[in-house]
């Protein structure tokens, strides 16, 4: 894959495949009459993402010595909560997208309230996932793992960015005045703060000092906005196929992103300044950190 060192690409896959174990167990098929629900929750997310988040809290929760086990549930928890993300983001009333990791969109192949449905029972399952004790045997860790994902996920997080998003569309009177600043908060919310508590989540489980849990957040904090610069970037220069989803629908939706703000050239720039910014982050940590440092690098030249 473009812009993977080899150690990144052999690990990435690893991962890939044990999260899609674990969430396959996780969502099992049932023969109940809701049976449809569990399809399109399947459908959703065992569909070939690039499992980004999964990866960040596997690789952090191996540098503070978590179980696998442990570190595979969250994992599963937070792609269950970007799944639902994507599939209610495509829905007809927000992006009005049809075509998803390189298949038909989850309201496309099933309805429109299977797919809600679906989104929704994503979501309150990651949170019950969190919740068991099977996750980790202190209470305390895993009520901070829940309040963690819930400041995500939720209005301060990506639900309000998602809104924010919306507003910036053409037709919206709120999309005045929105400048780089208003954007970075957007972009923060409604993709750096998932990808945050996939940075810091190992962390928690592993109870590791203040400081270096920080230092993760920082990392993330750069990580993530530069990694929804690329995705606005891919939205206007990359290839369908190659991304699975379709290009163009930012500037047909008339959205404001980095890239009608700065133009490409800049944005670009922006996404490299941020990524050097997160690396920079990682000082603490040793040899352990250089699967995060691939990550950073990666996230530029991806394709997809
Ligand atoms: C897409 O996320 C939506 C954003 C938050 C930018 P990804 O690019 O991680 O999508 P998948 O999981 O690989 O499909
Ligand atoms: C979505 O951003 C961010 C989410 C929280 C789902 P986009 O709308 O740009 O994501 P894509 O381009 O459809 O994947
Ligand atoms: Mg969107
Ligand atoms: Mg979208
Ligand atoms: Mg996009």
């Amino acid at each position: 894959m473009p812009g993977m060192t080899e150690g990144l690409r052999a690990e990435l896959a690893d991962a890939t495949n044990a999260v899609e174990d674990c969430l396959a167990r996780l969502l099992p098929e049932v023969s109940t009459p809701e049976a449809r629900l569990f399809d399109a929750m399947r459908y959703a997310t065992l569909n070939g993402g690039k499992r980004l988040r999964p990866f960040l809290v596997l690789t952090t929760a191996r540098m503070f010595n978590v179980s696998e086990g442990a570190a595979l549930r969250v994992a599963s928890a937070v792609e269950m909560v970007h799944s639902y993300s994507l599939v209610h983001d495509d829905l007809p009333a927000m992006d009005n997208d049809d075509m998803r990791r390189g298949r038909p969109s989850c309201h496309k192949q099933f309805d429109e309230a299977t797919a809600i449905l679906a989104g929704d029972a994503l979501l309150t399952r990651s949170f019950e996932v969190l919740a068991n004790v099977s996750t980790h045997p202190d209470p305390a860790v895993r009520i901070d793992l829940v309040n963690a994902l819930a400041q995500a996920s939720g209005p301060n997080g990506m639900v309000g960015g998602q809104m924010i998003d919306l507003l910036t569309e053409r037709e919206n009177s709120a999309r005045e005045g929105l400048d780089v600043a208003a954007i970075t908060r957007m972009h923060q919310m409604k993709t750096g703060r998932l990808i945050g508590f996939s940075c810091t989540a190992g962390a928690i489980l592993g109870k590791a000092p203040a400081q270096l849990r920080h230092a993760l957040s920082a990392y993330a904090h750069d990580l993530g906005l530069a990694f929804q610069i690329v995705d606005d970037l891919l939205d206007v220069e990359g290839d369908p196929g190659e991304m699975g989803k379709s290009a163009g629908k930012d500037a047909a939706a008339g959205k404001v992103t980095f890239v009608s703000l700065l133009g490409t050239d800049r944005a670009r720039e922006q996404a490299r300044i941020l990524s050097a910014q997160a690396v920079e982050h990682l000082k603490p940590f040793d040899g352990e950190a250089d699967r995060l440092r691939d990550v950073a690098a990666y996230v530029l030249d991806r394709r997809s």
